[in-house]
Formats: C-alpha cells, sequence, structure tokens
C-alpha cells in the first residue's frame, strides 16, 4: 500500500469559498487525498482564491512565488490555483507562473478527478468553462465523518445585477439554483453528522429561485419552510441578500418561521442616491430603508448587518455624509465597510478615482461610527437572556463558546455544556468582540 497523498487547500475570501473548498477536499480524498493542515508536506496545493477587492491577484502570484520554493524541494508536488481569480486570470496564471500544474474556476470543481489526474501524468490542466452540469452532483458530500454544529450549504450561485464595481457577475457567473429536493437531502445528511444550524450561502441568495419537486421554481422563503420541516435542525440563516429581492414571503418567514435566525445581512453599499446610482444597485436609501422598516415589523428584534463601500469614483463629502447618515439610521450590529478598488472589466474601473488619501479617511471615519454601533448594540445585550449554540470549549477552564441567535460570540462561564447544545444564557458583560453569559434554566 503508498502512504496517503496529502492535500493543503488555502481559502481566501467568502464563505463560498470556504464551502467550496470542503468539496474539492471530498472529491479529491476520492482520488486518494488526506487533507494536511501545512503545505511543506503536502503532494496537493490548491490555493482557492477570491477577487472582490485589493490586489488580489498579485496576492496570489506573490504566494505562488513563495511555493514554487516548495516545488524545488519536492519535484511531485502539484500546485493549483482555484477559484475567482483562476476564473479572471486564466492561462495567464501559468504563464505568469509556469509552477502552477492547475487552473480551474469554481464552475468546474466536479471536474477537479480527471483534471488531477491529468497533472499526476505530467500535464497541466486549465478549465475555466461555465458547463452546463451541475457541478453539484459530482461534489456532494460523501463521508460520512461527523461535522461542527454549523454548517455552510451552498444553494445559489451567481450574479445577473451586474453592480458596476463587482466581479461577482463575471467570476461566478449567471444566477443558478440548486433543486430544493438536492438542498433538503445534503441538510438532512448535515444533520445525521451533528449539524444543527446551517447558513445557506449564495452571492445573491435571495434571489432563489430553485425548482421544487412539482417542478416549479421556489422562492427562497419556500426553501426555509422546507428546511424548517427537518427534525434535528434548529437553526437556519442565509447571506449574501440583495434589498430589491427581500421579497413578501421572506420577510414575512422572519416573523413566522421559528427556526429563521433574527439575523440579516442586506448590504447597501452607500447612503447617497447618486452614487447608487453610478453603482447599478437598482434601489434608492429610500427603499433600502423602507425594507429594513418592514423586516422590523416582522420581527423587531432582527439584527442588521451591511457592507459599505467608500471612495467610489466621484463620491463627494456629501455622499459620503448620506452614507453615514443612513448607518446612524439603521443602526447596524455588525457592518464591513471597504475602500473601493478598482476591477478590471467591470464599468467603474474606467471611471475618474476618488483621491486616496481623502477615500482612506473616510474608511476611518465609518469604521470609527460601526465600531461604536457593533459596541453599544453588544452593550445593551448585558442583562438579556439568549440562545447559544455551543461550539467549542473555551481558552479557560469551564468556559464553553458558542453563537446567540444574533450571531454575537458568547462564552458560558462554568458551563457543563456540550458542543451542539443549544443552551438559554443570561448576558452578564460585553467584550470587544464577544459576550460573557452564565447559563440560564
Ligand atoms: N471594491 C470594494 N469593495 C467591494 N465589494 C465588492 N466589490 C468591491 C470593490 N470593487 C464589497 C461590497 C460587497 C462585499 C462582499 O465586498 O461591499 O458587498
Ligand atoms: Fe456583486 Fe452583490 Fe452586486 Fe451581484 S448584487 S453584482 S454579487 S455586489
Amino acid at each position: 500500500m503508498t502512504a496517503p497523498k496529502k492535500l493543503f487547500v488555502k481559502t481566501y475570501g467568502c464563505q463560498m469559498n470556504v464551502y467550496d473548498s470542503e468539496r474539492m477536499a471530498e472529491v479529491l480524498g476520492e482520488q486518494g487525498y488526506q487533507p494536511t493542515d501545512t503545505a511543506e508536506d503536502a503532494d496537493m496545493i490548491l490555493l482557492n482564491t477570491c477577487h472582490i477587492r485589493e490586489k488580489a491577484a498579485e496576492k496570489v502570484y506573490s504566494e505562488l512565488g513563495r511555493l514554487k520554493g516548495l516545488k524545488a524541494e519536492n519535484p511531485d508536488l502539484k500546485i493549483g490555483v482555484t477559484g475567482c481569480v483562476a476564473q479572471a486570470e486564466g492561462e495567464e496564471i501559468m504563464r505568469r507562473q509556469p509552477a502552477v500544474d492547475l487552473v480551474v474556476g469554481p464552475q468546474s470543481y466536479h471536474r477537479l478527478p480527471q483534471m488531477e489526474a491529468r497533472v499526476r501524468e505530467g500535464g497541466k490542466a486549465l478549465d475555466t468553462d461555465f458547463p452546463e452540469e451541475d457541478k453539484f452532483d459530482t461534489l456532494k458530500r460523501r463521508p460520512k465523518a461527523a461535522r461542527a454544529p454549523s454548517a455552510f450549504l451552498t444553494v445559489q450561485e451567481g450574479c445577473d445585477k451586474f453592480c458596476a464595481f463587482c466581479v461577482v457577475p463575471y467570476t461566478r457567473g449567471a444566477e443558478t439554483s440548486r433543486p430544493v429536493a438536492r438542498i433538503l437531502e445534503e441538510a438532512r445528511d448535515l444533520v445525521e453528522r451533528g449539524v444543527r444550524e446551517v447558513t445557506l450561502l449564495g452571492q445573491n441568495v435571495n434571489a432563489y429561485h430553485g425548482l421544487g419537486a412539482d417542478g416549479r421554481e421556489q422562492s427562497l422563503a419556500a426553501l426555509i419552510w422546507a428546511l424548517n420541516d427537518i427534525d434535528g435542525l434548529e437553526r437556519i440563516r442565509f447571506t449574501t441578500s440583495h434589498p430589491n429581492d427581500m421579497t413578501d414571503d421572506l420577510i414575512e418567514a422572519h416573523g413566522a418561521c421559528e427556526k429563521l435566525m433574527p439575523y440579516l445581512h442586506l448590504p447597501v453599499q452607500s447612503g447617497s442616491d447618486k452614487i447608487l446610482k453610478r453603482m447599478n444597485r437598482s434601489h434608492t436609501s429610500e427603499s433600502y430603508l423602507r425594507v429594513i422598516e418592514r423586516i422590523r415589523a416582522a420581527r423587531p428584534d432582527i439584527l442588521m448587518s451591511g457592507d459599505f463601500i467608500v471612495g467610489f469614483p466621484e463620491e463627494t463629502e456629501e455622499d459620503f455624509q448620506a452614507t453615514l447618515d443612513l448607518i446612524e439610521e439603521v443602526k447596524y450590529g455588525y457592518a464591513y465597510s471597504f475602500k473601493y478598488s478598482t476591477r478590471p472589466g467591470t464599468p467603474a474601473a474606467e471611471r475618474t478615482q476618488v483621491d486616496a488619501a481623502e477615500a482612506d479617511e473616510r474608511l476611518q471615519r465609518i469604521q470609527a461610527l460601526i465600531t461604536r454601533q457593533q459596541q453599544d448594540i453588544q452593550k445593551a445585550m448585558v442583562g438579556r437572556s439568549a440562545r447559544v449554540l455551543v461550539e467549542k470549549p473555551g481558552r479557560e477552564a469551564g468556559q464553553m463558546v458558542g453563537k446567540s441567535e444574533y450571531l454575537h460570540a458568547v462564552h458560558i462561564e462554568n458551563s457543563d455544556a456540550a458542543v451542539g447544545d443549544i443552551v438559554p444564557v443570561r448576558i452578564i458583560g460585553a467584550k470587544r468582540n464577544s459576550l460573557a453569559a452564565i447559563r440560564q434554566e
């Protein structure tokens, strides 16, 4: 018997990449690969890349430069680039870094076994197609290994919105939804392996329209209600949503569906209607605020989260101020802000850029506001009850850590709770990035 080959996967970027990395490791597991945490002893290294912001491609090239050295020590080592940089750069990657054996875009991961065989024989393999066949059929979770209590489940991919700053419609392709039955099957399998919470993933998850058993398209709300019926599955979340796709049935589900958690990530990007228009967001700050109003009417305690871009081309101080005003109005439990970064091939890349120092200064101001808001909301949790899904032991003796329904990290002191338990607690303190709690009967 030969020793198992070792696979090292480095994941960049979003949760969908985390999900894809798991699936790739499983597919290659069938080719005899076992996961390893160190690049140095790997037979195959995959960089699962992200192209959304910053100098993503350059970072990948410099990482590849480092990995090339490992190949000098171990000539059998195979190096692959997957994910959105693979999709965007394609062949260019092998041209710029000949040490790379394999380049595969997100829509072709199910073809990895054939590609692996080709590179094992000393060839190169490149696939950045958008194939017709369903990659998830081949990528289904196979080994019946136990799982952590919280898992990602990709239900939708791609995006048809074409925001002027964003590469997703180009790297992930057109919007597609997986059929309901396949998602339910995967969710049941996860529950059998100890999962209690699933986060449904999609670049535009609330545009979900997968086929149901009756051959008709189903909404995300219908999918959530179907998942709600699975015994043993206790919590459902979804991300990321577009304001225009917050349909009535989804808003209602937030009020009525017990397993749907009171947390919603709903990016707005800017508070200025002029900028929103130039971003091709197809909503206004007012229509966004109205959506939130309706969600809060359905579920008053919902915790809102959002994404913001500062320094988008032609953003003035006044536009930026409108963003700060919107944040003040919404009050976000979590928010993520990014300095605009030019993505070649997107419409905004051609426009007059905001002065870099100015954009930096705006980023600092928006982050200060967001941090203050987050801290205020965390502090307001003190004294309140919550239910925590326990994920792992904490650093201190007797401590267990997990997530509240609002996705706050919570440390339960002196707890005998087990991983996977959902325990009622009372919040007794707020630290910078987490809450302290004691068990409540
Ligand atoms: N520059 C800066 N931020 C971006 N995002 C997407 N594209 C860009 C870009 N070109 C941000 C958006 C999105 C989040 C995932 O990343 O805020 O919601
Ligand atoms: Fe990108 Fe989201 Fe806009 Fe789609 S909706 S283009 S994924 S920012």
